[in-house]
């Protein structure tokens, strides 16, 4: 029987406050770890288990804190990555919003794992109102000890910040990321050097996604085995899945790692709108390559999407039905990109505006055949030749929507062929 724990108290009256949180079994990971572990202990639980990051590449947790180096010649910073951004993507919002300490909790214990005395949380600039709540939420844990000079005796030292961002998808690439928490133009940088040796003002940076972090208290308090028994070991643990679009119910959901799409779709969101048929589903946020309706007999993991050639991504389910027009749909998408995309990279910034302008071409009707064998190649010339993933992430979709629903487009252009 699968029990949530991410999302437990979400809703309840007085969930965002430590009292209520101690209450509830909260600041007990975090009292283990000062009195009982050293860092390289907390490292070996967190690798152990499996934890791979949730905020979009699927890392292993325990493997990238293992990569910042021991010595603490220089600071060592940790950042978490508030930002979601990704369209489809609405997940570490709740948590931010539901049960702050949750994930002030897991980003002490990752910044203790990796010798930090200092942590950001890079927060999205909309979210205003999460802002203040963890704001909120990181005083009470000053005034409770948590958080400070020789916290609770044991010699250890940690401070934490809000950082808010200012709306750009781009500064959530963890690179980008550091170079706006450095108050410069959110630019990514190419690596190597990765982050672990040399991140935010040329130190040792670990960044890690919200809804990561928050799993790191129930690790340490119940255990490795424990997350390794949710879901495939490959990937284990509870995971939040959004789900949004043509479907009856949509929301976040806590499920275990693996669950099927299928019930995702029917049984938790309770089916498509209107009782429509479904013709396709981006599994993991508008940045991977969409499934056909035929294609949802798979297991939301990151082997299993990635066997049949999509990705989990920030599991941002996006549910399209049978009247989805598949060429608006993808212009929109490309439409972000486009506006997105910070502009440094030739083949980013000149092929995503080129890709939306055919797209607009093709939408309106006046595109040729022509158009859509260039929109093709378009994207081919953009993937996997860039400083960024952004890149990637924009070629992808028009990849996999033109594989799978070339007829489409090329139906709004027959007209135009000779
Ligand atoms: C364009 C772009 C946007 C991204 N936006 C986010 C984001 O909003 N939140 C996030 O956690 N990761 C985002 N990522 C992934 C981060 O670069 C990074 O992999 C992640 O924060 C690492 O955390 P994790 O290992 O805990 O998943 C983005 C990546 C790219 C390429
Ligand atoms: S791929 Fe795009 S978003 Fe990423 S660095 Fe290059 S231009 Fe900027």
């Amino acid at each position: 029987m699968f029990e949530k724990v991410l999302t437990k108290h979400i809703n309840m009256p007085e969930s965002r406050k430590i009292e209520y949180y101690e209450k509830h079994g909260g600041f007990q990971a975090w009292k283990k770890v000062l009195k009982n572990m050293e860092p390289d202990q907390v490292i070996a639980e967190v690798k152990e288990s499996n934890l791979r990051g949730r905020g979009g590449a699927g890392f292993p947790a325990g493997m990238k804190w293992s990569f910042v180096p021991k010595t603490t010649e220089k600071p060592h910073y940790m950042l978490v990555n508030a930002d979601e951004s990704e369209p489809g993507t609405f997940k570490d919002r709740l948590l931010m919003d539901g049960i702050p300490h949750s994930v002030i909790e897991g980003a002490m214990i990752g910044s203790y794992a990796i010798r930090a005395n200092t942590c950001y949380i890079y927060i999205r600039g909309e979210f205003v109102k999460e802002a203040r709540i963890l704001e909120q939420a990181i005083q009470e844990a000053y005034d409770k000890g948590y958080l400070g000079k020789n916290i609770l005796g044991s010699g250890y030292d940690l401070d934490m910040y809000v950082h808010r961002g200012a709306g750009a998808y781009i500064c959530g690439e963890e690179t980008g990321l550091i170079e706006s928490l450095e108050g410069k133009r959110g630019w990514p940088r190419i690596k190597p050097p990765f982050p672990a040796i040399e991140g935010v003002f040329r130190c040792p940076t670990i960044v890690n996604n919200v809804e990561t972090l928050a799993c790191v208290p129930y690790i340490i308090e119940r255990g490795a085995e424990w997350f390794k028994s949710i879901g495939p070991e490959s990937g284990p643990g509870p995971k939040l899945f959004c789900l949004s679009g043509h479907v009856k119910n949509p929301g976040v959901y806590e499920l275990p790692m693996g669950i099927p799409l299928k019930e995702l779709i029917y049984e938790y969101g309770g089916g498509i709108l209107n009782d429509k048929k479904l013709k396709a589903v981006i599994p993991g946020g508008s940045s991977v390559p969409i499934l056909t309706a035929d294609e949802i007999d798979v297991n939301m993991d990151f082997d299993s999407l990635a066997k049949i050639g999509s990705m989990l991504g920030s599991a941002g389910v996006i549910v399209m039905d049978e009247d989805t027009d598949m060429v608006s749909a993808l212009l929109n998408l490309i439409h972000f990109y486009r506006h997105e995309s910070c502009g440094q990279c030739t083949p980013c910034r000149e092929g995503t505006n080129w890709a939306e302008k055919l797209l607009k071409r093709i939408h309106s009707g006046e595109g040729t055949l022509k158009d859509v064998d260039l929109l093709e190649e378009v994207a081919n010339n953009i993937g996997f030749r860039t400083i960024c993933p952004l890149g990637d992430a924009a070629a992808m979709p028009i990849q996999s929507f033109l594989k799978k629903f070339r007829h489409e487009f090329e139906a709004k252009v027959k007209k135009n062929v000779a």
